[in-house]
């Protein structure tokens, strides 16, 4: 094994723009490391008697177990912690929560609606905090993304990216932050009222300025697709959004990935999906399991990504 860098010991990953391109390609290279390491069992115990709290107030399914399974192909324990089971939220504040965690753990990943809230937990931890998502942001999610891409196309260099649907959520936020942070190209794709929000696109615009990436924003389908590598998409209604499906399900009627979008693609049109997923919805069934998807490809990584992330960030 290569030894690990110390670069990134000690940070948090809040929003993908709290690290710069060379950061998450150093995470991303060591990922395709453990990635090849977990295929051919190969040990890797290098967070031996580390312990990661998972402070989850939202469902979850690829978060948390990618996590929890990681955490224990790395030496080390994760401890599962939903808030229903805290104080945190009830009796105790998020200030006091951190201090006390981190007297006990050496990493915590929080999933939580507020971006603010992670925030707090952050600024009174003294442990590495990573975002396990949050309504703003999924850095974690893109990180798994960006080496799907790599790995389906050998280089991120040349790759056009589109996404089509909610731009205002987490996943098409930190997807846009790191197409700027790899100097990419990106076309978001979203009905008028669903554009990204203005935080992240001016940052994203700042970033673009110094690495030379293209991020585009437009309201038509059929333009943000053509040409497109990878075709992105994510559920029309995120966690807390339910009571404005219906609304939804009609604003973004002609933003779902079918073989008809896929057409306006380039010949190597890969597919990608955050999940979970609602077929029929921003993504047929047929185009969900085809040829093209590199969904399950995606979720896997999130495993080897997340690992990668660790071993840089816990101490
Ligand atoms: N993509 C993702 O974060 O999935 P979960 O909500 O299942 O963690
Ligand atoms: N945008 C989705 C992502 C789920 C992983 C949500 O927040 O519900």
């Amino acid at each position: 094994m290569v030894p690990i860098p110390t670069t990134l010991k000690g940070r948090d990953l809040l929003r993908i723009a709290d690290f710069q391109g060379d950061d998450i390609g150093l995470i991303i290279e060591h990922a395709d490391r453990l990635k090849a390491r977990q295929r051919e069992r190969i040990e890797h115990r290098v967070l031996e008697d580390r312990t990661l709290a998972l402070v989850f107030e939202k469902p979850s399914t690829r978060t948390r177990v990618s996590f929890g399974v990681g955490m224990g192909q790395l030496g080390g324990t994760a401890l599962n912690l939903p808030t229903s089971g805290l104080h945190l939220g009830g009796s105790e504040s998020v200030r006091d929560t951190a201090m006390v965690l981190s007297r006990y753990v050496d990493g915590i990943v929080f999933r939580t609606h507020d971006h603010a809230t992670l925030e707090e937990l952050a600024a009174h931890a003294e442990i590495p905090v990573v975002n396990g998502l949050t309504d703003l942001h999924h850095p974690c999610q893109a990180l798994a993304d960006l080496m799907t891409i790599k790995e389906r196309f050998g280089s991120l260099d040349s790759v056009h990216v589109s996404f089509l649907g909610d731009g205002n959520n987490n996943v098409c936020h930190s997807l846009i932050e790191a197409c700027a942070a790899l100097g990419m190209s990106l076309v978001v794709g979203s009905p008028s009222g669903y554009e990204p929000a203005a935080s992240v696109r001016d940052s994203a615009a700042a970033t673009a300025s110094l690495t030379g990436a293209t991020i585009g924003y437009v309201d038509n389908p059929r333009d943000a697709a053509t040409g497109a590598d990878v075709l992105y998409t994510d559920v029309w209604t995120s966690m807390g959004k339910e009571s404005e499906a219906v609304q939804r399900r009609a604003d973004f009627a002609l933003f779902g990935l079918d073989d008809a979008i896929i057409q306006q693609a380039s010949d190597r049109a890969i597919v990608m999906h955050c999940l979970p997923a609602h077929p029929g919805e921003e993504i047929t069934e047929s185009v969900l399991y085809g040829d093209r998807s590199a969904v399950w490809d995606q979720a896997e990584n999130r495993l080897h990504a997340q690992k990668a992330l660790l071993t840089l960030i816990i101490r």
